[in-house]
């Protein structure tokens, strides 16, 4: 696994992304499209925690193919690029942008919500893996280059139109930052830290348009609160920091599905007490 070039690595210290990484063949990306295909539609057949867990946030607890994903070697040498030898996964979110929709999300600071240490804002990062081509016409990703820079900035709540789930908008002045759309072929990937600001469009196309992203840190990185759980993928762990998780057996199994939903649990507990804690100093308020 060769990891990023010493250029890829400066690029991402300087602009809080870098893109496009090589990651899955076309062949690849397309069996994995089948695959994310199939796993939605019987989670929605089954309905329930099954249907509400399938996008996420910890897919890997979930299905065999998703564990498999995470823990493949050009991943796994990228992330050992940015974070070291010892990596855990945090997180795996499927993004579904439907033709037509009305979706988009609002600038936003990922480190806002995840309530990481102030190590973990800079030593965790996101792969944004495409499976179908992206372009600014199906509303793809977008960055604010540099913006990681800025520290963690003030965050209005439901800032979008009506009916748009535009999720929470950062204040800071766009005009000051180089904007970088997010355009890949499939199986091709992003990366970005915690902090850079980014967000995404409206799919104005007739296509259906997939990511798959998964959250890599470093064993050293530690949630403000505890407990948290992530899976331990590459060599150990010496800090304790999460409660380590265990990889499924098989797809969509029940016991998967347990411990799926109380890692989600445990979760949802930590960021609520931390959105609480945002409301209360100000970095977060309603629009
Ligand atoms: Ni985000």
């Amino acid at each position: 696994m060769a990891g990023l070039t010493q250029r890829q690595v400066s690029d991402f210290q300087r602009d809080g992304f870098v893109l496009p990484l090589d990651i899955l063949a076309e062949e690849e990306a397309a069996e994995l499209r089948d695959t994310v295909a199939g796993h939605l539609a019987v989670s929605r057949r089954r309905g329930g925690a099954t249907a509400a867990l399938a996008y996420g946030p910890k897919v890997h607890l979930l299905s065999s193919w998703a564990d498999r994903l995470v823990r493949h070697p050009t991943l796994l040498g990228v992330a050992e690029s940015l974070v070291g030898p010892d990596i855990l996964v945090w997180g795996t979110q499927i993004f579904v942008k439907e033709p037509g929709g009305d979706t988009d999300l609002a600038w936003h600071q990922d480190a806002l919500t995840y309530d990481l240490d102030s190590q973990g804002r800079l030593a965790a990062f996101r792969v944004w893996l495409a499976l179908t081509p992206t372009s600014v016409e199906n509303g793809t990703m977008r960055f604010a280059a540099g913006t990681h820079r800025e520290g963690i900035l003030a965050h209005r709540r439901g800032a979008g139109l009506q009916g748009m789930m535009r999720g929470d908008e950062a204040t800071f002045d766009e005009s000051r930052f180089v904007r970088r759309d997010v355009t890949l072929r499939p199986g091709q990937c992003s990366l970005h830290n915690m902090l850079v600001v980014h967000g995404s469009g409206v799919n104005r196309t007739d296509e259906t348009r997939i990511a798959f992203a998964v959250d890599y840190l470093a064993t050293s990185v530690s949630p403000r609160r505890r407990p948290d759980s992530a899976l331990l993928v590459k060599g150990a762990d010496t800090h304790g920091n999460f409660v380590l998780e265990e990889s499924p057996d098989g797809d969509l199994g029940e016991d998967g599905l347990a411990r799926c939903t109380e890692a989600v649990e445990m979760r949802m507990r930590r960021l609520q007490a931390a959105e609480a804690e945002r409301r209360k100093t100000g970095t977060l308020t309603d629009a």
